[in-house]
């Protein structure tokens, strides 16, 4: 509190209590003004890539158990995050094991970083193998089963339904259903685009994924949108930037690095990378093959509010 020689600003003031309630409603009502709730800072989400997640959830000796790439505490987030609104982390399943989970999301998206089993998904079953990604919608029993030693990356909501205190759709309401493309599918359909703008000289191009159920959104969840992009070698894409933030994955990327307002930061092997909202960025290929990355956004949310905010930025 100012002393009695400094003037007092309404920035000063502490919270308002309602005078003589009537009700414990009436009790808890507060009110504030724009010089004490305006300038209500929050840390920013971190310019930062996850490097030692994937290398426990690889490690030899690392126990069937997920492994979350978890910023909550330099964002003063009260629960698991990787972005305000989005959870990534690897699954280790051990062979003929299997983890167990129940996404408090509207949904949750996997790729297969190495081997292969079996998910049940409430009544659906997918066979998957490294390479493949799958969707599948939040709220219901998940048993992932591992035939071969497994690890897979998995995104979700969870950080905007714990923000909101929500819970999952009910059982059949579900944005998603369960969608599956298989590695074959993936490299089929970007060859696919390669073919169709060669003659374009196009840097690079992404595979969006989305489902029968979103296919009007393009997205692959009604907030995230999924792309698996790639860079050809020698190629850097020209500098951008968007409200939205970016959850990546490496999934193959030799001598490749982001740089980030004017910050280098390289790529490591399945790495998880933030690419901050409203930052400066690209991505550059300095290696001898194509790259490849999985981009989970919260596109979806900034696209329904008209506020994704996408410009090119060159130097
Ligand atoms: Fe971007």
């Amino acid at each position: 509190m100012p002393d009695s020689a400094t003037p007092l600003t309404i920035g000063d003031l502490p919270a308002q209590h309602a005078k003589d309630p009537k009700t414990p409603a009436q009790a808890r009502a507060r009110f504030f003004n724009p010089g004490n709730a305006f300038n209500v800072i929050l840390p920013p989400v971190p310019d930062t890539a996850f490097s030692r997640e994937p290398e426990k959830a690889l490690a030899a000796d690392t126990p069937t158990s997920f492994i979350p790439c978890d910023a909550s505490d330099v964002m003063e987030c009260a629960f698991p995050a990787t972005s305000p609104l989005v959870l990534a982390g690897y699954a280790r399943i051990r062979p003929n094991d299997s983890w167990e989970t129940t996404p408090r999301a509207s949904g949750a998206v996997h790729y297969v970083i190495r081997g292969s089993g079996t998910s049940q998904i409430g009544e659906e079953t997918v066979e998957w193998r490294e390479g493949d990604l799958f969707i599948s919608p939040g709220g219901v029993r998940h048993s992932h089963y591992a035939e071969e030693d497994s690890v897979l990356w998995i995104v979700t909501n969870e950080p905007q339904f714990r923000h909101e205190h929500a819970q999952p759709p009910a059982l059949g309401d579900a944005p998603t259903p369960v969608v599956h493309c298989t590695a074959a599918e993936i490299k089929r359909q970007i060859d696919y685009l390669y073919e169709i703008g060669k003659n374009a000289e196009i840097p690079g191009t992404a595979l969006i994924i989305s489902s029968d159920v979103q296919e009007a959104s393009r997205n692959a969840l009604p907030t995230l949108t999924v792309a698996m992009n790639t860079l050809d070698p020698g190629i850097t894409q020209r500098p951008h930037r968007h409200n939205s933030v970016a959850v990546s994955l490496v999934v193959k990327g030799e001598n490749c690095y982001s740089t980030v307002d004017g910050k280098r930061k390289d790529w490591s092997p399945f790495a998880t990378t933030i690419t901050p909202p409203v930052s400066v960025h690209s991505h550059t290929n300095a290696g001898n093959e194509r790259c490849f990355f999985l981009i989970v956004q919260d596109g979806g949310f900034y696209y329904h509010a008209r506020a994704m905010g996408f410009e090119f930025v060159d130097a």
